[in-house]
């Protein structure tokens, strides 16, 4: 296949492309390097510089593309993620994720591609009552970031009935670690997740850790959540991707391990590999109690397991941030 991925110099996008070319298949790169980075971008993909907010764009790209065949699947990773700056900027969230994703689906149909893996999250389902999400309960988002990409999700649902395009929806739970080559890992983040702020306080970037809340109705009474390694992650897309290609019909499935950790419990993993203090402190506001995800629909439709585990997920994330500390100094 020839799969066209927008995002894929940034961190999700950049590991999929590096499973594209593991599996065989042919990857064309468009990303506007505001998060992502050059060096990202697998030697082997094509690299085109552009936004996805800009169709004229990516209409001159695909049309390039053709030349030597048409892409077959598109993946959509170029999109803002962080909770907290969707609650203060949300119209630039509804600009960057709405609006992006329309400019790119008309971009898709004007060049009659008719596949698409996109990016959505477990944001959507907001505080799920049960705390292990399927994917047909009922979705009430309570921050701008989830409502984008719900509303991308029906805009998908109305634009694969209109225009024949198919779409196969991830919706990601929590998402660490580093490819096993420490060539591509998380660059930049926003501090506000934990396994990356776990790291800074394993590196001496950071005095400790926090854990925000113990007297949640969880056995430990720290918040349960459900992490899964990016390089599985990735390798669910390309599944997704020729799922897409040879079934030619519309998936929507929860990208998680399966298996809920407390943060407790992450940090007592993280506690027999490295040194760090932590405390806790109080509870940080909008978190739900629990939240992990029902696989059943992945294992079943694309034959997809995660194999990695926590540990995998919080040695390769720490190799990756020390590699990068080695070099800049
Ligand atoms: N936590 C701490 N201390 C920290 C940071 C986080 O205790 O310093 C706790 C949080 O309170 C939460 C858990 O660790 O209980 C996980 O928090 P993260 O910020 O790492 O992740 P979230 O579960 O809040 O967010 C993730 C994704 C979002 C997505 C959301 C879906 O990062 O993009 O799941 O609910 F929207």
């Amino acid at each position: 296949m020839k799969v066209f991925v927008a995002g894929g110099a940034g961190y999700i996008g950049s590991h999929t492309v590096y499973e594209l070319i593991r599996a065989g298949h042919e990857v064309v790169v468009y990303d506007n390097l505001s998060t992502g980075r050059l060096g990202a971008v697998h030697p082997k993909a094509r690299f085109y510089e552009g936004d996805i907010l800009d169709k004229g764009r990516i209409i001159e790209v695909l049309n390039c593309e053709r030349a030597t065949g048409a892409v077959d699947v598109a993946m959509h990773f170029a999109a803002k993620l962080i909770v907290p700056e969707s609650v203060s900027q949300p119209l630039e969230y509804y600009h960057n994720n709405v609006e992006g994703l329309r400019q790119m689906l008309v971009a898709l149909v004007e060049t009659e591609v008719k596949n698409i893996v996109f990016s959505s999250t477990a944001a959507v389902y907001g505080d799920s009552e049960r705390g292990e999400c399927f994917e047909d309960d009922l979705t009430l988002p309570i921050n701008p970031y989830g409502e984008t990409k719900l509303a991308d999700e029906r805009m998908l649902k109305w634009a694969g009935e209109a225009y024949g395009l198919n779409s196969c929806i991830f919706r990601y739970f929590n998402v660490a670690g580093a490819d096993a080559t420490l060539e591509i890992g998380l660059d930049k983040d926003q501090l506000t997740h934990l396994i990356p702020l776990i790291m800074q306080a394993t590196l001496g970037l950071r005095e400790k850790l926090s854990i925000f809340g113990n007297d949640y109705p969880t056995p430990d009474g720290t918040c349960i959540r459900d992490y899964i390694h990016v390089t599985d992650l990735a390798k669910a897309h390309v599944l997704g991707a020729e799922y897409l290609y040879q079934q030619q019909e519309s998936l929507l499935v929860n990208l998680g391990s399966g298996k809920g950790y407390s943060v407790k419990e992450v940090v007592d993993v993280a506690s027999q590999l490295f040194d760090f203090a932590y405390e806790y402190a109080p509870r940080r506001a909008g978190d739900p109690a629990k939240l992990t995800a029902n696989i059943t629909r992945a294992r079943e439709q694309l034959a997809w397991q995660p194999i990695l585990g926590l540990k995998d997920m919080l040695q390769s994330d720490h190799d990756y941030r020390q590699k990068l500390l080695e070099v800049s100094r």
